[in-house]
């Protein structure tokens, strides 16, 4: 099942959230600075233990403090226009979240919408590409929760979700 919501991901209770890093893995602002506060500063000495995520690649912690039991770390594409692979860049990451999340057997999951803010990826464009990777992996998954901040994004994914419904 798809779910739309409107909330702070690091309040989430579910398996895994997604964190919106930057290829450091070393914590920054965003989602990334919310996510890293609420688990404390064990996700940062876990995260120093990766040796950073190349664009499009995700990669797994412990969520510590947070009420989630893992975080999957993913780094998407700095919107540079749409010519420089950025939609296939932005599929990866979740289909690399999603991925490793299946592999753990773990059941529910929350995205944040990854690059569509500092990274500047349009929302509806970004949207467009997101809801149809989670099409493809949602009979795997109890919930995959596309967690929007804004209302904006609550409303162009809720259209998606209303759209496929015919
Ligand atoms: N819960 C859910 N979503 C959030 C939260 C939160 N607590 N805080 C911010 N967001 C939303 C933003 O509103 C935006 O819609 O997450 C989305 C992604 O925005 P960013 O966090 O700016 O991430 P991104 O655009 O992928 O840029 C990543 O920003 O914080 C740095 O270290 C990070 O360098 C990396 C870059």
């Amino acid at each position: 099942m798809i779910t739309v919501l409107k909330a702070d991901i690091t309040t989430l209770d579910v398996d895994a959230i997604v964190n919106a890093a930057n290829s450091s893995l070393l914590g920054g602002g965003g989602v990334d600075g919310a996510i890293h506060r609420a688990a404390g500063p064990q996700l940062l000495e876990a995260c120093r233990a990766l040796g950073g995520c190349r664009c499009g690649d995700a990669k797994i912690t412990p969520g510590f403090g947070l009420k989630a039991r893992w975080v999957i770390h993913t780094v998407g594409p700095v919107w540079r226009g749409g010519e420089n692979n950025e939609p296939q860049l932005l599929a990866s990451c979740y289909r690399r979240a999603l991925e490793i999340a299946a592999e753990r057997a773990l059941e529910t999951i929350a995205f944040p919408n990854v690059s569509t803010g500092v990274y500047g990826y349009p929302q509806h464009e970004a949207a467009q590409v997101v809801f149809s990777v989670l099409q493809e992996y949602e009979l795997r998954f109890l919930e995959i929760i596309c967690c929007c901040f804004d209302d904006t994004n609550v409303a162009i994914y809720r259209a998606l979700q209303h759209g496929r419904s015919g």
